[in-house]
């Protein structure tokens, strides 16, 4: 159902992405892992175009888009405006929520789909209070994000990805901000999800998750797709031993890049690793 075919991407010079391609089927989840700096969260912003790719080609559904060397790195205004359809049907749960602090949850939810794919405010506000009964929050439509815990957050930015109706619902390290007490409520959430039959992309430290939940799992290293398979082919691999020991050390993240062999090209730009 999405497919990427040769995508490349790089900044100032240094290739983030190299070469990825990767197919996805409907109802199908995918875990990404690997290092800092080895290019999963640009590779996910790339898939939606939040991130333009320099080369490659992107498809979902019945629906491709080309990027080449002409455009490198940019989209007209004609152009983002035609791929418009990449980004509402690719929704995207962030680290950080990114929640309106403004509004409501329940304008938080209605947004997207009010302003966006201009559906009628009556019908998408019912539709939200059906996303919060789903997200366990039901009693909290008009409260403001910063009443609620992080991990509340969190659920209500995939309530609001779930209003988009979307192909597939793209993660990238969800529950990272979190407190460690709030980390299961949202991967119990993402667990129904993924039962639910949701396809879902999801970049994670949570190897709980990637493990016990996704039917796939990619090891990302050096802007490649190092090692892909079910979760035991990859966990088993010996090109993991290293990230696989650097995780035992400390569980949660803040990887640092002090594997010796894997020194030269990443070791640079590690430390800037954003989402
Ligand atoms: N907008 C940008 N401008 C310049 N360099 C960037 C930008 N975004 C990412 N990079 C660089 O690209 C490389 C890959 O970054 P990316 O954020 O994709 O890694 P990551 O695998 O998600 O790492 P982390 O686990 O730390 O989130 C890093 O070296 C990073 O510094
Ligand atoms: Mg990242």
């Amino acid at each position: 159902m999405i497919e990427l075919e040769h995508l490349t991407k790089s900044f100032n010079g240094k290739k983030v992405l190299d070469d990825i391609s990767l197919s996805v089927g409907a109802g199908e989840v995918v875990s990404i892992i690997g290092p800092s700096g080895a290019g999963k969260s640009t590779l996910l912003r790339c898939m939606n175009l939040l991130e333009v790719p320099d080369a490659g080609r992107i498809s979902l559904g019945e629906r491709s888009m080309e990027l080449n060397a002409s455009g490198r790195g940019h989209l007209s205004i004609a152009e983002r405006f035609r791929t418009t359809w990449l980004r509402t049907e690719l929704s995207m749960v962030f680290q950080q929520f990114n929640l309106w602090d403004h509004k409501t949850v329940l304008s938080n939810l209605m947004e997207g789909p009010t302003i966006v794919l201009k559906e009628s405010r009556k019908e998408v506000e019912q539709r939200a209070h059906g996303v919060l009964e789903q997200v366990g929050l039901a009693e909290k439509a008009h409260a403001y994000p910063s009443d609620l815990s992080g991990g509340q957050q969190q659920r209500v930015a995939i309530g609001r990805a779930l209003m988009m109706r979307p192909k597939a619902i793209l993660f990238d390290e969800p529950t990272s901000a979190l407190d460690p007490e709030l980390v299961g409520e949202v991967l119990e959430l993402m667990t129904n999800l993924a039962r639910s039959g949701m396809t879902m992309i999801v970049v994670t430290h949570e190897m709980s998750f990637a493990k016990g939940v996704s039917d796939r799992v990619l090891f990302m290293e050096n802007a490649k797709i190092a090692v892909s398979g079910t979760p035991d082919e990859v966990f088993g691999h010996p090109r993991l031993a290293n990230y696989a020991a650097k995780l035992g050390a400390s569980a949660s993240p803040a990887p640092r890049e002090s594997a010796p062999e894997a020194a030269a090209p990443d070791a640079s730009g590690e430390a800037e690793g954003r989402s």
